[in-house]
């Protein structure tokens, strides 16, 4: 989406930093300085910075890092010891036991919101923690959580980060084939769930499909289930275990286990652009050094702040900013179990005025949604409360920006557009709200300890300079970094570190324009960005060959008005099958029930062949170019076997937008 007005955006003259915000945490002169520190000696930097957590045992080393290919390996604070429960609960009761910690906001406005105070979060905690336990969770043990938006996710998180159990989230949006991949890919002893979850006024079976999923793994894992709306669900005797009911009985005190800094906190798996979803292994230091450091600072937390991240805790951005960032710094955090337009469009800006949010947080795809519903909605509701906004997912294109800013932030309200990835842990690239100035559709300027590199994407040169394109790299490890993926180190060094010698690889391309800001112009790999989602298109091309009828499938991205881009599958049917529009909507729904709705496909386009190169390769730019209406400048065909099937393609292309 930033390609289309980017020039012109660019060209637009900076957005000064608005009144108030003449005290904030890092001022301009106090980010240069703190940037150039953390460059010249990252381990004095971050020696300092990680004294922003409290360690059992304190640490004494603290980078030991190494990007060469076949040599990766990732260690912040590596014999500090720590306990991240601790740290988001235990060590705030002296201070703030009774202010609330976790905000509950149900899916219906009838339905009265909760609020959690560091106290009572402490209770639930230790109880959740003990029920792990009995169940016999040890520390190390992996524990998939698939859970809606409520206190419980938050609660079973922390549960297992208190006994050193690794909690791998599941989307509630993932379907049973999913959740059982990854049950079984991480080795999971449990799964915890819910009877079923509100959401947008409908109900998704999630105890319902957790049963589908457990067909597919071992018998001994064991099915936790919250009941939450008290709906009927089928209940297995010796596997499922009733999780209130034994909270209640349990005991209110757990120790919390000395872990090690490099222990895995969590792992959360993610698409890339081939082979199935890795898992993402995150720390617990330097995560939550990272997370706690980058909520503070991005969105400039003061204490007494209401924070709002809109994300779910299915995705990283719930982990670092719903739950371990704010938590880390006793801050009072929004958890939303709804959907942006329900009961009606102005549902954000009630919550938003129903809880007096301070900082608010969500993706370009929910602005653009509501932006088409029109300005009276925002105009409803009392939203003086708000001073940082911000943004994330992907490029935000620069109307939805300006509309944000003016509706939402009135214009009073620095927008922090924040590029980062599930691998990264917290904010990459980022205006801060004190610090630096914004324009329409840029991330602006790294964060402390980040070092972006420009690199050319055929052949890796550096280039320097402003004003230049290329691929964005990383120089050199922060402590949020991912450390491994889950089972298959040698898939992380080749993901990342193998294409360009000796840096971090994004995945990314990027701008950086006459004055040094970073304009993320979106992936350049096969991975798509659908309403802020990732999705391999790899990964739903080897659902659709799964299906009966499907002989051969190419899935790329198109631009799309809400969602960003949207998915467009080529499909090519087994000989002697009908093209129907039934068949149509037949792959549409198995898709769905292969990975889950986000990965349904928008346009299904016959193909009766696919432009491929005589070694049998698809030439994905060719299909790109075509899903993307603009097949005016295809490039060289003449490597294809049959060039004959483009003008196919062509002619029947389902996108004549
Ligand atoms: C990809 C990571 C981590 C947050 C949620 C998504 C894109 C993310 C931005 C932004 C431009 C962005 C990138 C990135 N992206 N934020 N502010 N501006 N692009 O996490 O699923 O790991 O996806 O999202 O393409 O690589 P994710």
């Amino acid at each position: 989406m930033a390609g289309k007005d980017q020039g012109t955006a660019e060209a637009a003259s900076k957005h000064p930093i608005p009144p108030g915000f003449e005290n904030a945490l890092v001022s301009p002169e106090a980010y240069k300085e703190m940037y150039a520190a953390s460059m010249a000696d990252p381990d004095a930097f971050w020696g300092e910075q990680g004294k922003r957590i409290d360690w059992i045992k304190p640490y004494t080393k603290v980078k030991n890092t190494n990007f060469n290919f076949g040599e990766v390996s990732i260690k912040w604070f590596e014999d500090g010891e720590l306990n991240v429960a601790a740290n988001c609960i235990d060590r705030h009761l002296a201070t703030r036991g009774d202010q609330v910690a976790i905000i509950w906001e149900p899916d219906g406005p009838e339905t009265p919101a909760k609020h959690i105070t560091y106290r009572e979060l402490h209770d639930k905690v230790c109880r959740m923690a003990n029920v792990l336990k009995d169940q016999g969770i040890q520390r190390g043990d992996r524990v998939v959580i698939y859970l809606p938006m409520i206190p419980e996710a938050a609660y079973a998180m922390l549960a297992c980060a208190r006994i050193g159990a690794i909690h791998s989230i599941v989307f509630a949006g993932f379907s049973p084939d999913a959740l059982a991949n990854r049950i079984n890919d991480s080795e999971a002893k449990a799964v915890i769930t819910a009877d079923t979850a509100p959401r947008g006024g409908r109900r998704t079976p999630l105890k319902a499909n957790a049963d589908a999923a457990l067909l597919h793994c071992k018998d001994s894992v064991r099915c936790l289930v919250v009941k939450h709306t008290g709906d009927q669900t089928t209940w297995t005797e010796g596997r499922d275990i009733d999780v209130l009911a034994l909270m209640g009985a349990a005991s209110a005190d757990c120790p919390a286990e000395a872990m090690n800094a490099e222990d895995p906190l969590f792992i959360l798996y993610t698409s890339g652009s081939t082979g199935k979803p890795k898992g993402v292994v995150h720390s617990s230091g330097g995560y939550l050094v990272y997370a706690s450091m980058t909520q503070q600072m991005t969105f400039d937390y003061k204490d007494g702040d209401i924070f709002w991240c809109t994300a779910d805790v299915g995705w990283v951005t719930g982990h670092s900013y719903i739950v371990y960032g704010p938590l880390a710094n006793g801050a009072t955090t929004v958890m939303f179990e709804g959907v942006p337009t329900y009961p009606d469009a102005g549902r954000f800006w009630a919550v938003c005025e129903k809880h007096k949010v301070n900082q608010f947080y969500t993706a370009p795809t929910a602005i653009r949604a509501l932006m088409g519903q029109g300005p009276e909605w925002v105009e409803k509701y009392d939203l003086s409360s708000l001073r940082v906004l911000g943004s994330v997912g992907e490029p935000i294109n620069p109307e939805a920006w300006v509309w944000y800013d003016k509706h939402v932030g009135k214009g009073r309200c620095p927008i922090v557009d924040t590029f980062w990835q599930t691998e990264t842990g917290g904010h990459m690239i980022t205006s801060l709200p004190g610090a630096i100035e914004t324009k329409p559709g840029a991330a602006t300027l790294p964060f402390f300890g980040v070092k972006p590199v420009v690199l050319t994407a055929e052949g890796g040169q550096v280039v320097e300079g402003n004003g230049v394109d290329g691929v964005l790299c990383i120089g050199d490890s922060w402590p949020g970094q991912m450390r491994t993926v889950w089972g298959d180190h040698q898939r992380f060094q080749e993901t990342y570190f193998q294409q360009y010698k000796g840096y971090y690889f994004t995945g990314d391309g990027c701008r950086r324009d006459e004055d040094g800001y970073y304009w993320i112009t979106g992936r350049v790999d096969d991975v798509i960005n659908v309403s802020g989602h990732r999705m391999g298109t790899a990964e739903v091309e080897s659902a659709l060959v799964a299906h009966a009828k499907v002989a051969e499938a190419a899935v790329v991205g198109y631009p799309h008005e809400i969602k960003g881009q949207g998915i467009y599958a080529y499909v090519t049917l087994m000989n002697g099958v009908e093209p129907t529009e039934d068949l149509r909507k037949e792959l549409v729904k198995w898709v769905r029930t292969e990975i889950g709705p986000i990965a349904s496909p928008d346009l299904i386009q016959w193909a009766p062949g696919l432009p491929k190169t005589r070694s049998g390769k698809i030439m994905r730019r060719i299909l790109r170019k075509i899903a993307e209406n603009d097949f005016g400048a295809l490039g060289d065909t003449s490597t294809l076997a049959d060039p004959s099937v483009v003008d196919d393609l062509i002619d029947n292309r389902m996108n004549r937008g």
